[in-house]
């Protein structure tokens, strides 16, 4: 029996693979994005697979519009935003319109239709720049960079509505995702879409400090097993979850090991630390692996394989 979920900023990068996912799994779907920074090209990929498919452009700072698409719905799950520290930086009341207003209407939409879950993308940027090898959900949040705060408000607000209201709800931290439609092309790509495209042009990519900051980089596909599974667990409503893959890559050997797929030997360029940059994000995956039953199934190493090839195939296009 099919069910009825609600994804916003399924015009982006994980939006829409969340999106295919389920619309490959018959399910049925309304999608709702302003492509402010996703693209009409991933809307056009889901209505090409011919799915019980809605589409509206909109934004989710319109509650009414987010109470009609809700009505009669299942599930949300809530990826819109303005995913990116350097634009927060630049422009923080934009960020903060998007992500935690959008947030806001999302959970009184989802409260008003009474869903029966929301599953909101949180972020590692949460965690800021603490000390400890590993993030683990227990520590105190830090936020350092204004995106950081405004994606920590809308899980608080998630828990909030959990407490008060009894909505169910799932905050994902994720941390640093990657895969094929992530945008290259944009002031605020990140590092991994934007060292391959350059790569591939064979220009040098360039590093902001020394290289030795790590990430925990997470394949896409991981990433939509995961909010699956925050669907259903009934142990995980209320809590906040990181989702990662548990590694961590530092950007000197993300490009030796690009230049080892691609068969290049370009060394980076290095240049100033950018504020709100963090050093080092690495996923304590515990949490996600007892209420989830969650286990990355895609390596960092075959990610990284799957997305050089599609950048590939599209720069050959
Ligand atoms: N990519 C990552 O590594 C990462 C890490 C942590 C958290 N996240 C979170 O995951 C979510 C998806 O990120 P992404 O990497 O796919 O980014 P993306 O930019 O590709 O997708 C975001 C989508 O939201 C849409 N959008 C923005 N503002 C909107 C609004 N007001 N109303 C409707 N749609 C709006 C954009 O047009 C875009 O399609 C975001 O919430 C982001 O904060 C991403």
């Amino acid at each position: 029996m099919p069910e009825t979920y609600v994804v916003t900023g399924a015009a982006g990068f994980i939006g829409s693979h969340l999106a295919e996912r389920l619309l490959r799994a018959g399910q049925r779907l309304r999608v709702l994005d302003n492509l402010s920074t996703g693209s009409q090209a991933n809307l056009d990929i889901l209505r090409a697979l011919d799915g019980d498919l809605q589409i509206t452009v909109g934004s989710v700072t319109d509650l009414e519009c987010l109470q009609r698409l809700c009505r009669g719905a299942d599930y949300i799950l809530h990826q819109a935003a303005l995913p990116s520290v350097p634009r927060s930086v630049a422009d923080p009341l934009a960020t903060h319109r998007h992500c935690v207003d959008g947030t806001l209407n999302v959970l009184i939409a989802a409260r008003d239709k009474s869903l029966r879950r929301v599953v909101y993308a949180a972020s590692s940027s949460a965690y800021g720049d603490q000390a400890g090898a590993q993030k683990s959900e227990s520590m105190k949040p830090a936020p350092i960079s204004p995106y950081g705060a405004a994606k920590l408000a809308g899980e608080l607000y998630c828990a909030a509505f959990n407490a008060t209201y009894g909505l169910e709800t799932v905050a994902l931290r994720y941390f640093n995702v990657f895969g094929p439609r992530q945008a290259a092309h944009s002031a605020y790509a990140a590092v991994i879409p934007r060292f391959i495209s350059a790569m591939l042009r064979g220009e040098r990519p360039t590093i902001f400090g020394d290289g030795s900051q790590s990430r925990d980089f997470t394949y896409i596909d991981n990433v939509v097993d995961g909010n699956l599974l925050a669907c259903a667990a009934p142990a995980a409503a209320g809590e906040s979850i990181n989702l990662a893959a548990g590694g961590s890559v530092s950007l000197n050997r993300l490009v030796a090991q690009l230049n080892a797929i691609l068969g290049t030997n370009l060394p980076p360029l290095y240049t100033a630390e950018r504020p709100g940059d963090i050093k080092h994000s690495q996923a304590d995956g515990g949490k996600a692996r007892q209420l989830l039953g969650f286990a990355p199934a895609v390596s960092f190493a075959e990610g990284l394989r799957r997305t050089v090839d599609w950048h590939r195939r599209r720069s050959e296009k």
